[in-house]
C-alpha cells in the first residue's frame, strides 16, 4: 500500500514536471515571444531609433546643472519634447572622484545638487535622463572610466535614476571590446533598471556584428564634425556629415528594432553648416534610421534650427515601426536616390544633391524594385504639400548640397 502510494505520487509528480516543460513550448504565443524578444532587443528598449539631446556637441565639457536644468525645460517649451525627442543626456565631464568606496560621484562645483536630483527634474518635465561613462580606466575628457566598477556604476546609475547610458572606448588599452560591453551590458541588467545601451566604440571592432544582443545602439565612426563634406577644424578623428553617411550606408542591413547602426549625434543648429546642408544631414539620418540626438543649444536655437528638427514628417520616417535602415539605391556624381521601406508597403524617397549647383534628379520605380503601375500617392516631406499620384518616377531640381525628400504610399 505504501510503496503503491509512493509510485503514485511519483507519477503524479513526473506528469505534473512534464507538464511545466512542455506546456510552455507548446504554446505558440510563448515560443512567438520568445523568438520576438531575441530578434528585438537585449531588453526590449529602443524598438525605434532612440530620440533626444545630448550635451557634447554643443557644450563639450563646459556643463553643469543649469545647462541641463534649462535644457530640459526648453525641450518642452520649444516643442521638441512633443515632436518626440525624448532622452536628456549628460555627456563626458559631469563626473567628480570616487568615493572610499568605489562608488562614483557628480563633480560638485557642476553639480552640486547631484545627478539625482538632476534626473527627478528631468523626469519631472516628462523627459527621460541619460549619462555617460567609459569603458577604460579614464573617460576620453580624463574623467574615472568605468573599468573594474562596472556592477557598481550600473546600480549608482539604476539608484539615480538613469534610463540612457552611452558608453566610450577611450583610454581601454588592449580591452576587448566584445568582453568590455557585455560586461557593462550584464551590469545593466543586473541593475534591475530598463536603460537603453548605448556603445560609442566608433566601429573599430565592427559592433553591428556582434553587438545586437549587447547594445541598442552602436557607433558606426569617429566623430562627427559641423561641416558638410570638408572637415574645415577639428582633430583626426573627426568627419564631416557626407563622409559619415557613406561610411553608415552600407551597414543597412545590421540595423533593426531595439539595435541601430548611430552614425554620431545631430549638428543641426550649431552654425557651421548652411540650412540646406543641415536640412540634408537630418534627412539623412532620417533615411538610415540613425538615433535623433540633438546637439545643439535647444534653449537658444532660432526657428530655422527648430523647424528641422522638429519636422514631423521627417522624423516620422527615421521612425516607422518596420526599423528598416534605408539606403542609396541609385548614384550619378554627386546626384544620388535612397529609398526606406515604411510600414504598409510605403517608401520615403531622398533625392540627394551634394554638388555645387542645381541638378536635376529623378527616382524610378525600378531603382528600388517597384513594379510599374503602382497606385500610391505622393507627399513632399519638407514643403509639408501632396505633390500628386505617383507614375513610377518623381524628379526634382535640387539645389547645392540639398535634399527633397518624398513618402509615396497609400
Ligand atoms: C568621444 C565620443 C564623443 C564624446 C567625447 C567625450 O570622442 O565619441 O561622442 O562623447 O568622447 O569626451
Amino acid at each position: 500500500m505504501h510503496r503503491l502510494k509512493s509510485t503514485a505520487n511519483q507519477l503524479a509528480t513526473f506528469f505534473f514536471l512534464l507538464a511545466l516543460v512542455i506546456l510552455p513550448v507548446a504554446s505558440p504565443a510563448t515560443a512567438q515571444s520568445i523568438q520576438e524578444m531575441v530578434n528585438k532587443a537585449p531588453n526590449g528598449l529602443a524598438l525605434t531609433p532612440p530620440m533626444g539631446w545630448n550635451s557634447w556637441n554643443h557644450f563639450q565639457c563646459n556643463i553643469n546643472e543649469k545647462v541641463i536644468r534649462d535644457t530640459a525645460d526648453a525641450m518642452v517649451a520649444s516643442g521638441m519634447r512633443d515632436a518626440g525627442y525624448q532622452y536628456v543626456v549628460i555627456d563626458d565631464c559631469w563626473h567628480g572622484p570616487r568615493d572610499a568606496n568605489g562608488f562614483i560621484t557628480a563633480d560638485p562645483q557642476r553639480f552640486p545638487s547631484g545627478i539625482k536630483a538632476l534626473a527627478d527634474y528631468v523626469h519631472s518635465k516628462g523627459l527621460k535622463f541619460g549619462i555617460y561613462s567609459d569603458a577604460g580606466r579614464l573617460t576620453c575628457g580624463g574623467r574615472p572610466g568605468s573599468e573594474g566598477h562596472e556592477y557598481q556604476d550600473a546600480l549608482t546609475y539604476a539608484r539615480w535614476g538613469v534610463d540612457y547610458l552611452k558608453y566610450d572606448w577611450c583610454n581601454t588599452g588592449d580591452r576587448n571590446a566584445q568582453e568590455a560591453y557585455a560586461t557593462m551590458a550584464d551590469a545593466l541588467r543586473a541593475s534591475g533598471r530598463p536603460i537603453v545601451f548605448s556603445m560609442c566604440e566608433w566601429g573599430t571592432a565592427k559592433p553591428w556584428l556582434w553587438a545586437k544582443n549587447t547594445g541598442n545602439l552602436w557607433r558606426t565612426t569617429g566623430d562627427i564634425s559641423d561641416d558638410f563634406a570638408v572637415k574645415k577644424k577639428g582633430h583626426d578623428w573627426e568627419h564631416p556629415v557626407t563622409m559619415i553617411a557613406d561610411l553608415n550606408e552600407p551597414l543597412w542591413p545590421f540595423a533593426g528594432p531595439g539595435h541601430w547602426n548611430d552614425p554620431d549625434m545631430l549638428e543641426v543648429g550649431n552654425g557651421g553648416m548652411t540650412p540646406d546642408e543641415y536640412r540634408s544631414h537630418f534627412s539623412l539620418w532620417a533615411m538610415m534610421a540613425a538615433p535623433l540626438i540633438a546637439g545643439n543649444d535647444i534653449a537658444h536655437m532660432d526657428d530655422t534650427t527648430k523647424s528641422i528638427l522638429e519636422n514631423k514628417e521627417v522624423i516620422a520616417v527615421d521612425q516607422d515601426a518596420l526599423g528598416i535602415q534605408g539606403h542609396r539605391v541609385w548614384k550619378d556624381g554627386d546626384r544620388e536616390v535612397w529609398v526606406k521601406p515604411l510600414t504598409g508597403g510605403a517608401r520615403a524617397i531622398l533625392l540627394f544633391n551634394r554638388g555645387e549647383a542645381p541638378a536635376a534628379i529623378t527616382a524610378t520605380a525600378d531603382q528600388f524594385g517597384w513594379p510599374a503601375g503602382i497606385r500610391a500617392k505622393v507627399r513632399d516631406l519638407w514643403t509639408h504639400k501632396d505633390a500628386g499620384r505617383w507614375s513610377n518616377s518623381i524628379s526634382a531640381t535640387v539645389g547645392a548640397h540639398g535634399v527633397a525628400m518624398f513618402r509615396v504610399g497609400p
